[in-house]
């Protein structure tokens, strides 16, 4: 049997008022990919936030590893292999573009030297080596996405969260980043990907859950999902 490594229960999280995750049920196990869709608003930045320990849990329970993940810092799930790659620009804006790939190896250095790892990133990102010596908030916006994926690879997580990595990526970059994430997947990675691109997600994931006003509303297999209607209608906003 594969390891639960992430166990979410019940969990509710606020913005003020505003409840943004209504008792979310969520298991990810060993090498699992699992995509999580919904419309805009649905609330799937706020539950990858709220497992991070970035969102406090206001309901339920959350654990990576067995560590409770509202008395466990972020640096230390980080430490344990728990990887988030937020929305938008996941870069240390003011290090320079290697900088910000040595401080992720640095969390989690493996029997390959930096110079090593590097090696495998730049291969497969040649426009980073191109900007090895810049400012990372001096990249572009695509650019940037590279890095925070980047920086993901070389972290070598045991779980990774990433959300919405194709956004604002041209169709040549998001097809790069979903082979260096299928890679991952290949390679016994967990994901938790939130992605806008339904048909990419679903075929670099095992299982999807649909998300609708921060409640799961639909969940199978990503190969049944992928045939069924309601999941477009919900991500269109539409009743699921
Ligand atoms: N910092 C915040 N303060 C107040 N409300 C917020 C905040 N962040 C998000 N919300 C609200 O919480 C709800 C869920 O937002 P969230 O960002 O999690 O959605 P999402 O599914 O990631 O959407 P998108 O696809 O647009 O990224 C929305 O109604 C949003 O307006
Ligand atoms: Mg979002």
């Amino acid at each position: 049997m594969k390891k639960i490594l992430l166990k979410v229960q019940g969990l509710g999280a606020n913005y003020g008022p505003i409840r943004a995750l209504r008792g979310v049920t969520l298991e990810v196990k060993e090498g699992e990919t699992v995509a999580v869709i919904g419309a805009n608003g649905a609330g799937k930045t706020s539950l990858m936030r709220a497992i991070s320990g970035i969102l406090p849990i206001s309901a339920g329970t959350a654990t990576f590893l067995g560590l409770d993940i509202a008395k466990t810092p972020t640096h230390e799930l980080a430490r344990q292999g728990m990887l988030h790659v937020p929305e938008g620009r996941g870069t240390l804006q003011t290090m320079l573009v290697e900088d910000n790939l040595r401080l992720a190896w640095e969390i989690r250095p493996a029997n390959m030297t930096f110079e090593h790892a590097l090696e495998n990133v730049y291969a497969r990102f040649p426009r980073l080596q191109e900007r090895k010596d810049q400012w990372a908030g001096n990249l572009s916006g695509g650019e940037q996405q590279m890095l925070s994926v980047a920086r993901a690879i070389i972290n070598r997580p045991q779980l990774l969260l990433i959300d919405e990595p194709s956004m604002g990526l041209s169709p040549m970059f998001t097809k790069e980043v979903f082979r260096a994430l299928a890679e991952l997947r290949d390679a016994g990675v967990a994901i938790l990907l939130v992605e806008q691109n339904v048909t990419r997600a679903l075929e670099l994931s095992h299982r999807a859950m649909v998300l609708t006003h921060g409640e799961f509303t639909l969940e199978g297999s990503a190969k049944d999902l992928a045939k069924d209607p309601r999941v477009m209608a919900s991500y269109m906003g539409q009743a699921a």
